[in-house]
Protein backbone atom coordinates (compact mmCIF):
# COMPACT_ATOMS: atom_id res chain seq x y z
CA UNK A 1 0.00 0.00 0.00
CA UNK A 2 1.25 3.42 -0.45
CA UNK A 3 -0.03 6.19 1.13
CA UNK A 4 0.20 9.61 0.36
CA UNK A 5 -0.29 12.70 3.66
CA UNK A 6 -0.86 16.41 2.79
CA UNK A 7 0.71 19.02 5.27
CA UNK A 8 -2.00 20.22 7.38
CA UNK A 9 -2.13 23.33 9.83
CA UNK A 10 -3.54 21.73 12.53
CA UNK A 11 -5.03 18.02 14.26
CA UNK A 12 -7.73 18.17 16.25
CA UNK A 13 -9.90 15.31 17.45
CA UNK A 14 -10.76 12.64 20.25
CA UNK A 15 -10.73 8.93 19.66
CA UNK A 16 -9.61 5.64 20.84
CA UNK A 17 -6.76 3.82 19.51
CA UNK A 18 -6.58 -0.37 19.71
CA UNK A 19 -5.64 -2.62 22.29
CA UNK A 20 -2.01 -2.58 23.50
CA UNK A 21 0.19 -4.92 21.29
CA UNK A 22 2.38 -5.91 24.43
CA UNK A 23 -0.97 -6.55 26.94
CA UNK A 24 -2.82 -8.57 24.26
CA UNK A 25 -0.04 -10.84 23.94
CA UNK A 26 0.89 -11.50 27.61
CA UNK A 27 -2.94 -12.08 28.36
CA UNK A 28 -3.46 -14.43 25.14
CA UNK A 29 0.09 -16.30 26.69
CA UNK A 30 -1.20 -16.38 29.83
CA UNK A 31 -4.94 -17.62 29.42
CA UNK A 32 -3.03 -20.50 27.10
CA UNK A 33 -1.30 -21.76 29.83
CA UNK A 34 -4.06 -21.07 33.25
CA UNK A 35 -6.40 -22.87 33.82
CA UNK A 36 -9.95 -22.23 32.35
CA UNK A 37 -11.27 -19.63 29.98
CA UNK A 38 -9.54 -16.56 30.02
CA UNK A 39 -12.25 -13.48 28.45
CA UNK A 40 -9.98 -10.98 27.29
CA UNK A 41 -11.88 -8.27 25.90
CA UNK A 42 -10.57 -5.31 23.72
CA UNK A 43 -7.53 -7.99 22.37
CA UNK A 44 -5.48 -6.48 19.65
CA UNK A 45 -6.46 -7.74 16.10
CA UNK A 46 -3.34 -7.11 14.44
CA UNK A 47 -0.50 -8.58 12.58
CA UNK A 48 1.76 -9.32 15.83
CA UNK A 49 -0.99 -10.93 17.89
CA UNK A 50 -2.81 -12.82 15.41
CA UNK A 51 0.54 -14.38 15.28
CA UNK A 52 0.93 -15.31 18.81
CA UNK A 53 -2.94 -16.56 18.17
CA UNK A 54 -1.51 -18.91 15.60
CA UNK A 55 1.02 -20.17 17.45
CA UNK A 56 -1.06 -21.04 20.31
CA UNK A 57 -3.24 -23.00 18.61
CA UNK A 58 -0.47 -24.78 16.91
CA UNK A 59 0.50 -25.59 20.76
CA UNK A 60 -3.22 -27.32 21.42
CA UNK A 61 -5.18 -24.12 22.90
CA UNK A 62 -8.49 -23.46 22.25
CA UNK A 63 -9.30 -19.87 21.11
CA UNK A 64 -12.91 -18.27 20.02
CA UNK A 65 -13.03 -15.03 18.35
CA UNK A 66 -15.92 -12.71 19.90
CA UNK A 67 -17.79 -9.70 18.84
CA UNK A 68 -14.81 -7.91 20.75
CA UNK A 69 -11.86 -9.53 21.81
CA UNK A 70 -10.83 -13.36 22.02
CA UNK A 71 -11.65 -16.37 24.58
CA UNK A 72 -8.39 -18.32 25.39
CA UNK A 73 -9.13 -21.95 27.01
CA UNK A 74 -6.34 -22.91 28.81
CA UNK A 75 -5.50 -26.23 30.21
CA UNK A 76 -2.74 -25.56 32.52
CA UNK A 77 0.89 -25.08 31.79
CA UNK A 78 1.19 -28.24 29.62
CA UNK A 79 0.54 -27.62 25.69
CA UNK A 80 0.47 -29.94 23.12
CA UNK A 81 3.95 -30.59 20.95
CA UNK A 82 3.25 -28.45 17.56
CA UNK A 83 3.36 -30.85 14.51
CA UNK A 84 5.29 -27.88 12.65
CA UNK A 85 7.27 -25.01 13.57
CA UNK A 86 5.51 -22.15 15.03
CA UNK A 87 5.72 -19.03 12.88
CA UNK A 88 5.57 -15.96 14.77
CA UNK A 89 5.30 -13.67 11.70
CA UNK A 90 6.83 -10.47 12.03
CA UNK A 91 6.96 -10.18 15.92
CA UNK A 92 9.87 -10.25 18.27
CA UNK A 93 7.58 -10.36 21.46
CA UNK A 94 5.81 -13.74 20.17
CA UNK A 95 9.23 -15.57 19.48
CA UNK A 96 10.66 -14.47 22.63
CA UNK A 97 8.01 -14.71 25.34
CA UNK A 98 6.53 -18.05 23.99
CA UNK A 99 10.28 -19.28 24.25
CA UNK A 100 10.36 -18.73 27.83
CA UNK A 101 7.20 -20.75 28.03
CA UNK A 102 8.15 -23.51 25.37
CA UNK A 103 11.51 -23.40 27.28
CA UNK A 104 9.41 -25.44 30.45
CA UNK A 105 7.50 -27.55 27.98
CA UNK A 106 8.45 -31.76 27.66
CA UNK A 107 8.72 -31.83 23.46
CA UNK A 108 10.80 -29.97 20.99
CA UNK A 109 9.54 -27.36 19.11
CA UNK A 110 10.87 -25.24 16.34
CA UNK A 111 10.35 -21.27 15.84
CA UNK A 112 10.31 -19.33 13.16
CA UNK A 113 9.34 -15.51 11.88
CA UNK A 114 9.23 -13.68 8.65
CA UNK A 115 12.56 -12.43 7.16
CA UNK A 116 13.14 -9.23 9.71
CA UNK A 117 12.33 -11.76 12.42
CA UNK A 118 15.09 -14.22 11.17
CA UNK A 119 17.41 -11.22 11.29
CA UNK A 120 16.96 -10.56 15.18
CA UNK A 121 19.32 -11.18 18.00
CA UNK A 122 18.05 -14.05 20.07
CA UNK A 123 21.29 -14.78 22.34
CA UNK A 124 19.70 -12.60 24.98
CA UNK A 125 17.34 -15.31 25.34
CA UNK A 126 19.07 -18.10 25.04
CA UNK A 127 21.65 -17.76 27.47
CA UNK A 128 19.28 -17.21 30.17
CA UNK A 129 17.03 -20.11 29.30
CA UNK A 130 20.04 -22.41 28.63
CA UNK A 131 21.33 -22.01 31.94
CA UNK A 132 17.98 -22.58 33.77
CA UNK A 133 18.40 -26.02 32.20
CA UNK A 134 16.63 -25.96 27.98
CA UNK A 135 18.43 -26.73 25.31
CA UNK A 136 17.82 -23.53 23.12
CA UNK A 137 19.86 -23.63 19.31
CA UNK A 138 19.85 -21.12 17.06
CA UNK A 139 19.52 -22.92 13.00
CA UNK A 140 20.16 -19.86 11.60
CA UNK A 141 23.70 -19.17 12.93
CA UNK A 142 25.02 -18.25 16.16
CA UNK A 143 22.22 -16.46 17.27
CA UNK A 144 19.57 -16.26 15.05
CA UNK A 145 16.05 -17.58 14.12
CA UNK A 146 14.83 -20.26 13.77
CA UNK A 147 14.61 -21.47 17.06
CA UNK A 148 14.89 -25.05 18.45
CA UNK A 149 13.62 -24.76 22.03
CA UNK A 150 13.91 -28.73 23.64
CA UNK A 151 12.37 -27.92 27.10
CA UNK A 152 11.91 -30.11 30.20
CA UNK A 153 13.16 -29.46 33.82
CA UNK A 154 14.46 -26.34 34.99
CA UNK A 155 15.74 -24.54 37.81
CA UNK A 156 15.21 -21.40 39.08
CA UNK A 157 18.28 -18.96 38.32
CA UNK A 158 19.23 -15.47 39.34
CA UNK A 159 19.43 -13.55 36.05
CA UNK A 160 21.02 -9.54 35.66
CA UNK A 161 19.61 -8.39 32.19
CA UNK A 162 22.31 -7.27 29.86
CA UNK A 163 20.50 -5.58 27.63
CA UNK A 164 17.45 -3.34 29.15
CA UNK A 165 14.53 -5.51 27.38
CA UNK A 166 10.99 -6.46 28.78
CA UNK A 167 10.86 -9.32 26.40
CA UNK A 168 13.67 -10.68 27.60
CA UNK A 169 13.01 -10.12 31.24
CA UNK A 170 9.65 -11.48 30.49
CA UNK A 171 10.91 -14.97 28.73
CA UNK A 172 13.06 -15.78 32.09
CA UNK A 173 10.05 -15.04 34.40
CA UNK A 174 7.42 -17.24 32.31
CA UNK A 175 10.06 -19.82 32.36
CA UNK A 176 10.57 -19.25 35.95
CA UNK A 177 6.56 -20.60 36.12
CA UNK A 178 8.05 -23.92 34.88
CA UNK A 179 11.10 -23.89 37.12
CA UNK A 180 11.97 -25.76 40.68
CA UNK A 181 13.19 -22.69 42.99
CA UNK A 182 12.50 -19.33 42.92
CA UNK A 183 13.81 -16.95 39.72
CA UNK A 184 15.06 -13.56 39.96
CA UNK A 185 15.52 -11.11 37.19
CA UNK A 186 17.45 -8.27 37.99
CA UNK A 187 16.97 -4.89 36.16
CA UNK A 188 19.53 -1.49 36.36
CA UNK A 189 16.97 -0.20 33.77
CA UNK A 190 13.07 -0.12 34.56
CA UNK A 191 11.41 -2.01 31.76
CA UNK A 192 7.52 -1.86 30.74
CA UNK A 193 6.17 -4.16 33.69
CA UNK A 194 2.92 -6.30 31.63
CA UNK A 195 4.08 -9.50 32.71
CA UNK A 196 4.89 -8.79 36.21
CA UNK A 197 1.50 -6.94 36.77
CA UNK A 198 -0.76 -9.77 35.09
CA UNK A 199 1.33 -12.93 36.05
CA UNK A 200 -0.06 -11.04 39.94
CA UNK A 201 -3.64 -10.97 38.17
CA UNK A 202 -2.96 -14.35 37.16
CA UNK A 203 -2.54 -15.62 40.38
CA UNK A 204 1.01 -15.63 40.62
CA UNK A 205 3.36 -14.82 43.27
CA UNK A 206 5.85 -12.92 42.09
CA UNK A 207 7.43 -9.46 43.32
CA UNK A 208 9.70 -6.76 43.03
CA UNK A 209 11.99 -5.45 45.43
CA UNK A 210 14.26 -2.62 43.93
CA UNK A 211 15.69 -3.96 40.70
CA UNK A 212 15.00 -7.32 41.53
CA UNK A 213 12.04 -9.02 39.94
CA UNK A 214 11.04 -12.81 41.56
CA UNK A 215 8.49 -15.19 40.42
CA UNK A 216 7.55 -18.74 42.43
CA UNK A 217 6.14 -21.62 40.37
CA UNK A 218 2.99 -21.17 40.04
CA UNK A 219 -0.40 -22.76 38.39
CA UNK A 220 -2.40 -19.89 36.97
CA UNK A 221 -6.04 -19.00 37.48
CA UNK A 222 -7.98 -18.04 34.59
CA UNK A 223 -9.37 -14.29 34.64
CA UNK A 224 -11.03 -11.57 32.90
CA UNK A 225 -8.66 -9.34 30.93
CA UNK A 226 -9.59 -5.92 29.37
CA UNK A 227 -6.84 -4.31 27.26
CA UNK A 228 -6.61 -0.65 27.46
CA UNK A 229 -5.60 1.30 24.21
CA UNK A 230 -1.98 1.28 23.21
CA UNK A 231 0.00 4.17 24.11
CA UNK A 232 2.65 3.05 21.46
CA UNK A 233 0.32 4.15 18.79
CA UNK A 234 -1.57 6.87 20.52
CA UNK A 235 2.22 8.28 20.41
CA UNK A 236 1.71 9.12 16.65
CA UNK A 237 -0.96 11.32 16.51
CA UNK A 238 -0.18 12.48 19.48
CA UNK A 239 3.45 13.95 18.88
CA UNK A 240 1.84 15.02 15.71
CA UNK A 241 -0.73 17.56 17.49
CA UNK A 242 2.26 18.77 19.45
CA UNK A 243 4.07 20.17 16.61
CA UNK A 244 1.51 21.37 15.25
CA UNK A 245 0.67 24.90 17.09
CA UNK A 246 -2.97 25.26 17.56
CA UNK A 247 -3.24 21.63 17.81
CA UNK A 248 -5.25 19.83 20.27
CA UNK A 249 -5.74 15.49 20.10
CA UNK A 250 -7.64 13.59 23.38
CA UNK A 251 -7.27 9.95 23.36
CA UNK A 252 -9.81 8.19 25.80
CA UNK A 253 -9.18 4.51 27.57
CA UNK A 254 -5.32 4.64 26.63
CA UNK A 255 -2.89 3.03 29.00
CA UNK A 256 -0.77 4.94 30.91
CA UNK A 257 1.33 2.87 32.77
CA UNK A 258 4.83 4.74 34.19
CA UNK A 259 6.85 2.22 31.81
CA UNK A 260 5.42 3.22 28.71
CA UNK A 261 4.37 7.29 29.06
CA UNK A 262 7.87 8.52 28.53
CA UNK A 263 7.48 10.41 25.32
CA UNK A 264 5.13 12.09 27.51
CA UNK A 265 7.67 13.46 29.56
CA UNK A 266 10.03 14.00 25.66
CA UNK A 267 7.15 16.37 24.49
CA UNK A 268 7.14 18.64 27.39
CA UNK A 269 10.74 18.79 27.06
CA UNK A 270 10.42 20.17 23.65
CA UNK A 271 7.68 22.48 25.03
CA UNK A 272 4.61 20.86 23.89
CA UNK A 273 1.81 20.55 26.50
CA UNK A 274 -0.19 17.67 27.80
CA UNK A 275 -2.73 16.24 30.44
CA UNK A 276 -3.95 13.28 32.05
CA UNK A 277 -7.48 12.91 33.41
CA UNK A 278 -9.68 10.16 33.89
CA UNK A 279 -7.29 8.23 35.72
CA UNK A 280 -8.48 4.67 36.00
CA UNK A 281 -7.15 0.71 36.83
CA UNK A 282 -8.40 -1.58 33.88
CA UNK A 283 -6.94 -5.22 34.97
CA UNK A 284 -4.54 -4.23 36.76
CA UNK A 285 -2.99 -1.21 34.36
CA UNK A 286 -3.92 2.22 35.05
CA UNK A 287 -5.27 3.79 32.15
CA UNK A 288 -6.35 7.68 31.65
CA UNK A 289 -7.48 10.13 28.88
CA UNK A 290 -4.03 12.38 27.25
CA UNK A 291 -4.64 15.29 25.82
CA UNK A 292 -1.73 17.21 23.80
CA UNK A 293 -1.29 20.72 22.88
CA UNK A 294 0.71 21.90 19.97
CA UNK A 295 3.20 24.50 20.69
CA UNK A 296 6.15 25.91 19.35
CA UNK A 297 8.98 22.71 20.18
CA UNK A 298 12.16 22.89 20.67
CA UNK A 299 14.95 20.58 20.15
CA UNK A 300 16.03 18.00 23.16
CA UNK A 301 18.43 15.43 24.38
CA UNK A 302 16.87 11.68 24.47
CA UNK A 303 19.97 9.33 26.30
CA UNK A 304 20.52 7.31 29.26
CA UNK A 305 17.64 5.48 30.68
CA UNK A 306 14.79 7.73 28.88
CA UNK A 307 16.05 6.26 25.63
CA UNK A 308 15.22 3.11 26.47
CA UNK A 309 11.93 4.10 28.24
CA UNK A 310 10.45 5.89 24.62
CA UNK A 311 12.77 3.28 22.38
CA UNK A 312 9.18 2.71 20.40
CA UNK A 313 8.15 6.41 20.02
CA UNK A 314 11.87 7.35 18.86
CA UNK A 315 10.89 7.14 15.15
CA UNK A 316 7.67 9.46 15.88
CA UNK A 317 9.45 11.82 18.05
CA UNK A 318 12.65 11.90 15.41
CA UNK A 319 10.01 13.31 12.76
CA UNK A 320 9.03 16.43 14.81
CA UNK A 321 12.88 16.78 15.77
CA UNK A 322 13.06 17.66 12.82
CA UNK A 323 10.73 20.58 12.65
CA UNK A 324 11.22 21.71 15.68
CA UNK A 325 13.86 24.30 16.56
CA UNK A 326 17.55 23.66 17.47
CA UNK A 327 19.46 20.30 17.89
CA UNK A 328 17.81 17.15 19.01
CA UNK A 329 20.54 14.59 20.68
CA UNK A 330 19.51 10.81 20.78
CA UNK A 331 21.77 8.50 22.28
CA UNK A 332 21.91 5.07 24.11
CA UNK A 333 19.72 3.94 21.92
CA UNK A 334 21.78 0.80 19.98
CA UNK A 335 18.38 -1.09 20.68
CA UNK A 336 16.95 0.64 18.14
CA UNK A 337 19.19 -1.03 14.92
CA UNK A 338 17.37 -4.78 15.90
CA UNK A 339 14.42 -3.36 15.71
CA UNK A 340 11.61 -4.66 12.80
CA UNK A 341 14.14 -2.81 10.76
CA UNK A 342 17.17 -1.15 11.61
CA UNK A 343 15.71 2.08 12.90
CA UNK A 344 18.12 4.58 13.19
CA UNK A 345 19.54 3.88 9.27
CA UNK A 346 15.70 3.39 7.70
CA UNK A 347 14.93 6.96 9.70
CA UNK A 348 18.16 8.86 8.91
CA UNK A 349 17.43 7.65 5.17
CA UNK A 350 14.14 8.17 5.12
CA UNK A 351 14.40 11.72 7.08
CA UNK A 352 17.32 12.67 5.11
CA UNK A 353 14.57 12.44 1.58
CA UNK A 354 12.66 14.39 3.02
CA UNK A 355 14.99 17.38 3.36
CA UNK A 356 16.24 16.86 6.79
CA UNK A 357 19.58 17.36 8.39
CA UNK A 358 20.12 13.70 10.33
CA UNK A 359 23.59 12.14 11.19
CA UNK A 360 23.72 8.89 12.48
CA UNK A 361 25.65 7.90 15.18
CA UNK A 362 26.02 4.43 16.24
CA UNK A 363 23.82 4.67 19.14
CA UNK A 364 21.43 7.08 17.84
CA UNK A 365 21.44 10.13 16.15
CA UNK A 366 21.79 14.33 16.00
CA UNK A 367 18.68 16.21 13.98
CA UNK A 368 19.39 19.77 13.57
CA UNK A 369 15.63 20.85 13.20
CA UNK A 370 14.23 22.54 10.67
CA UNK A 371 11.57 22.02 7.64
CA UNK A 372 10.91 19.19 6.13
CA UNK A 373 10.29 19.13 1.94
CA UNK A 374 8.24 16.02 1.77
CA UNK A 375 9.28 13.23 -0.89
CA UNK A 376 8.35 9.35 -1.31
CA UNK A 377 10.06 7.14 1.40
CA UNK A 378 10.32 3.45 1.91
CA UNK A 379 8.42 1.95 4.89
CA UNK A 380 11.42 -0.93 4.98
CA UNK A 381 8.82 -3.39 5.99
CA UNK A 382 8.82 -1.52 9.88
CA UNK A 383 5.15 -0.62 11.10
CA UNK A 384 6.61 1.91 13.09
CA UNK A 385 8.51 3.69 10.40
CA UNK A 386 5.88 3.71 8.26
CA UNK A 387 3.62 5.66 10.90
CA UNK A 388 6.23 8.08 11.60
CA UNK A 389 6.74 8.76 7.64
CA UNK A 390 3.58 9.55 7.39
CA UNK A 391 3.51 12.05 10.10
CA UNK A 392 5.98 13.79 8.26
CA UNK A 393 3.15 13.95 5.76
CA UNK A 394 1.27 16.19 8.12
CA UNK A 395 4.32 18.26 9.20
CA UNK A 396 6.27 19.11 6.16
CA UNK A 397 5.75 21.47 3.41
CA UNK A 398 4.94 18.99 0.47
CA UNK A 399 3.42 15.70 0.53
CA UNK A 400 4.69 12.71 1.85
CA UNK A 401 4.07 9.07 0.27
CA UNK A 402 5.25 5.92 2.04
CA UNK A 403 5.65 3.25 0.48
CA UNK A 404 5.09 -0.72 1.51
CA UNK A 405 2.76 1.08 3.99
CA UNK A 406 0.74 -2.13 4.29
CA UNK A 407 3.05 -2.69 7.31
CA UNK A 408 1.45 -0.51 9.60
CA UNK A 409 -1.37 -3.19 10.04
CA UNK A 410 1.05 -5.18 12.58
CA UNK A 411 0.14 -2.75 15.18
CA UNK A 412 -2.61 -0.10 14.09
CA UNK A 413 -5.51 -1.29 12.24
CA UNK A 414 -7.20 1.69 11.71
CA UNK A 415 -4.47 3.59 11.30
CA UNK A 416 -5.18 5.64 7.93
CA UNK A 417 -9.10 6.28 9.14
CA UNK A 418 -7.81 7.94 12.53
CA UNK A 419 -5.10 9.97 10.05
CA UNK A 420 -8.23 10.97 8.29
CA UNK A 421 -9.94 11.88 11.34
CA UNK A 422 -7.63 14.51 12.42
CA UNK A 423 -6.31 15.78 9.75
CA UNK A 424 -9.70 15.93 7.72
CA UNK A 425 -10.03 13.33 5.33
CA UNK A 426 -8.24 15.08 1.89
CA UNK A 427 -5.23 15.52 3.72
CA UNK A 428 -4.84 11.24 3.52
CA UNK A 429 -4.85 9.09 0.87
CA UNK A 430 -4.30 5.54 0.59
CA UNK A 431 -3.63 3.10 -2.50
CA UNK A 432 -3.22 -0.53 -2.87
CA UNK A 433 -3.71 -3.18 -0.60
CA UNK A 434 -4.23 -2.66 2.89
CA UNK A 435 -2.87 -5.23 4.98
CA UNK A 436 0.38 -6.76 5.12
C1 LIG B 1 8.01 -5.18 24.01
C2 LIG B 1 9.23 -4.79 24.46
C3 LIG B 1 10.12 -3.88 23.71
C4 LIG B 1 9.36 -3.11 22.65
C5 LIG B 1 8.45 -3.99 21.84
C6 LIG B 1 7.44 -4.68 22.75
C7 LIG B 1 7.22 -6.11 24.83
O1 LIG B 1 11.13 -4.64 23.08
O2 LIG B 1 10.26 -2.44 21.81
O3 LIG B 1 7.75 -3.22 20.89
O4 LIG B 1 6.01 -6.27 24.59
O5 LIG B 1 7.79 -6.68 25.76
P1 LIG B 1 12.50 -5.03 23.82
O6 LIG B 1 12.18 -5.99 24.90
O7 LIG B 1 13.34 -5.66 22.73
O8 LIG B 1 13.06 -3.74 24.32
Amino acid sequence: MELTVNPVDRLQGRFCVPGDKSISHRAAMLGAIANGPTTIHGFLRAGDCLSTLQCLRALGVTIEETPDGIVVHGSGPRLRAPAAPLDAGNSGTTMRLLAGILAGQPFVADLTGDASLRSRPMDRIIEPLARMGAQVHALGGERFPPLRIAGGKLRGITYTLPVASAQVKSAVLLAGLYAEGDTTVVEHVVTRDHTERMLEGFGCRIQRVGSRITVTPSTLSSRNVTVPGDISSAAFLLAAAAARQGSSITVDDVGINPTRTGFLDVLASMGAGSEIGGRADRSGEPIGTVTVRGLRLQGTRIGGSAASSVIDEIPVLAVIAAVADGETVITDAAELRVKESDRIKTLAVGLRVLGADVTERPDGMVIRGGRLRGGRVEAGGDHRIAMAFAVAGLLAQGPVTVSGAETIDVSFPGFVETLQAVAGSPAVAALGKRSA
